[in-house]
């Protein structure tokens, strides 16, 4: 055979492999409301950039009539190109091929373009869009997901690992994208669950359609599963692309600089923060004044919401924000909020990205439910990321830092490297009310005028310790600043912390409660 005929040969094969599972199938996937895996990649990764690697793969099932068939890369499509202009490797599993079904050359194709990219230290990103495992191949299509979970375990810290959900993700499959670091899904073609609704059904009777079971906007508002929602693919792809802006290649490399942006609209804390303590503000709106352009990228907006977690830059600089959100139960922290914000302090203190925390909640939710949900254990997270985190940590305490919650949130005693504090700030063990009916209740009980007594016992308490200068005089806290000059003093704090570099005790690996 000449060259030029095995070329002919190589080109109508291939174009043969890149249909997929034929014009029919990728006609029901767009039925589906769905768009083809090729132009899926097409649309998220830069024009012209995407190389494709391991077209040709077989899968090697020998059962169930599956030996006379032949599937399209194998229903996955792998292989690198660049988003924004940095490298990224990338898989997208073909739902028209045999559903996407994951068998055993299909999951070995995924698994060599993880290692690809944690050697080459560029983030992986996967779309997923599959009936699970594929049941003809019995325990190799298991033995896959396993190959993948040990990887998505392994290269966790390495580098960063995005996973978008784009169509059904059933069983087992789910916890790939469990592992990995941020979870991307879109109105009415997101599905993910462990039992799907007819195994439910089967086994407790009950009835459940599968978008309220395990739809894009349950997991966005209920479980936390998610970090980001959107209305269509298009919108998803803008996001992950907005969200890679943020974050580095992989653990070793700092993320780029971004000058090109304006400085935040001019702050003026009195628009903002209303002057009674009790009032609830949008946090994000103090946010948006400290942030470069008044740019903030949320993550997990939808969930636990009264704690705010997301990406600003500040003088240019990548910067991750945990904030209490009075507007949501007066930014109390409680198991979910404790879990949102603990598991992304870990994500910027592996990949390097400094932290801002903004400080104003009445401390720990209290009541039984809290208290049966393991408040104790989940709550325990955040002291845990917190003091392991090495990253420059900046704490502001704008109004309540309360309890167990002043500790919690960044503390000078977890490790904070500058906390600052608003003359607001209010500093103590409990609220002023709380706090003068236990010390002052005998004196309250026994005067002849009990409300005027307890007015003048809160009035005292909040004299005495319901502001920053306690903290400040102990050292807890290092200033005491004008909230105009917030957004200055943020940059200067970071711009001192740059050069940071603390190391943990020597250890194999620490032991996180769970
Ligand atoms: C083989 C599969 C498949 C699978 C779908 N297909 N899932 N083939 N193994 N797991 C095939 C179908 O036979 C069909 O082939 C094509 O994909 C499209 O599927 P449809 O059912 O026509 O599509 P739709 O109506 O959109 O329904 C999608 C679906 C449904 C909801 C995903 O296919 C489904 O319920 N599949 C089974 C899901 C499941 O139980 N998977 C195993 C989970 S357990 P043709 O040839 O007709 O086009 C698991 C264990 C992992 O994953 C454990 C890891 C630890």
């Amino acid at each position: 055979m000449s060259i030029r005929e095995k070329m002919k040969k190589w080109f109508s094969q291939r174009a043969s492999l890149i249909k997929g599972g034929g014009e029919k199938a990728i006609e029901k996937q767009k039925i589906r409301g769905k768009l083809f895996a090729r132009d899926r990649i097409t649309s998220l990764l830069d024009n012209g950039t995407f190389i494709e690697t391991d077209l040709f793969v077989e899968h090697t099932a020998k059962d169930f009539g599956l030996e006379k068939q032949k599937l399209a890369a194998d229903g996955v499509i792998t292989g690198y190109g660049k988003i924004n202009g940095r490298n990224i490797c990338v898989f997208a599993q073909d739902f028209t091929v045999a559903g996407g079904s994951l068998g055993k050359m299909h999951a070995l194709k995924i698994t060599k373009i993880m290692d690809l990219s944690a050697k080459m230290g560029v983030p992986i990103i996967g779309l997923n869009d599959s009936g699970g495992a594929r049941i003809q191949e019995g325990v190799d299509a298991l033995a896959g997901y396993g190959d993948i979970f040990f990887r998505n375990t392994r290269y966790s810290g390495v580098v960063p690992q995005i996973s978008v959900i784009l169509g059904p993700c059933a069983g087992g499959a789910v916890y790939s994208p469990a592992l990995m670091d941020f979870v991307f899904v879109v109105n009415k073609v997101s599905k993910m669950f462990i039992t799907g609704p007819q195994v439910i059904k089967s086994v407790i009777g009950e009835d459940i359609s599968m978008e309220e079971l395990g739809g894009a906007k349950t997991h966005f508002t209920k479980t936390g599963n998610v970090h980001f929602y959107s209305e269509d693919e298009d919108a998803c792809f803008n996001k992950i692309r907005k969200l890679l802006s943020y974050i580095p290649d992989n653990f070793e490399k700092p993320v780029q600089l971004n000058d090109s942006l304006k400085p935040s609209k001019k702050f003026n804390i009195e628009n903002i923060i209303p002057s009674d303590p009790k009032e609830p503000y949008d946090m994000r709106n103090v946010i948006n004044s400290i942030a470069d352009d008044s740019q903030f990228l949320e993550i997990q907006a939808g969930w636990a919401r009264n704690i705010v977690i997301g990406f600003i830059r500040l003088n240019g600089r990548s910067t991750g924000v945990v904030a209490n959100q009075p507007d949501m139960l007066a930014g109390v922290l409680d198991v979910n909020a404790s879990d949102k914000s603990a598991r992304f302090v870990r994500f910027c203190d592996s990949f390097n990205i400094p932290l801002l925390t903004l400080v104003d909640m009445p401390g720990y939710l209290p009541g039984i439910d809290q208290e049966h949900a393991g408040v104790i254990r989940h709550g325990a997270k955040l002291l845990y990321a917190y003091s392991e985190a090495t990253v420059p940590k900046i704490t502001l305490i704008l109004r309540k830092a309360y309890g167990g919650g002043y500790i919690a949130m960044c503390s000078k005693h977890l490790g904070a490297d500058i906390v600052f504090a608003w003359p607001s700030a209010e500093i103590a063990v409990m609220g002023p009310q709380g706090a003068a009916n236990i010390i002052f209740r005998k004196e309250i009980e026994n005067s002849l005028n009990p409300e005027i007594t307890r007015q003048e016992k809160i009035d005292e308490y909040i004299e005495k310790f319901a502001n920053p200068y306690v903290a400040a005089s102990k050292g807890y806290v290092d200033a005491v600043i004008n909230p105009d000059e917030t957004r200055d003093m943020l940059i200067k704090a970071f711009d001192i912390s740059s050069e940071k570099n603390e190391h943990l005790p020597r250890k194999k690996h620490s032991n996180m409660p769970v």
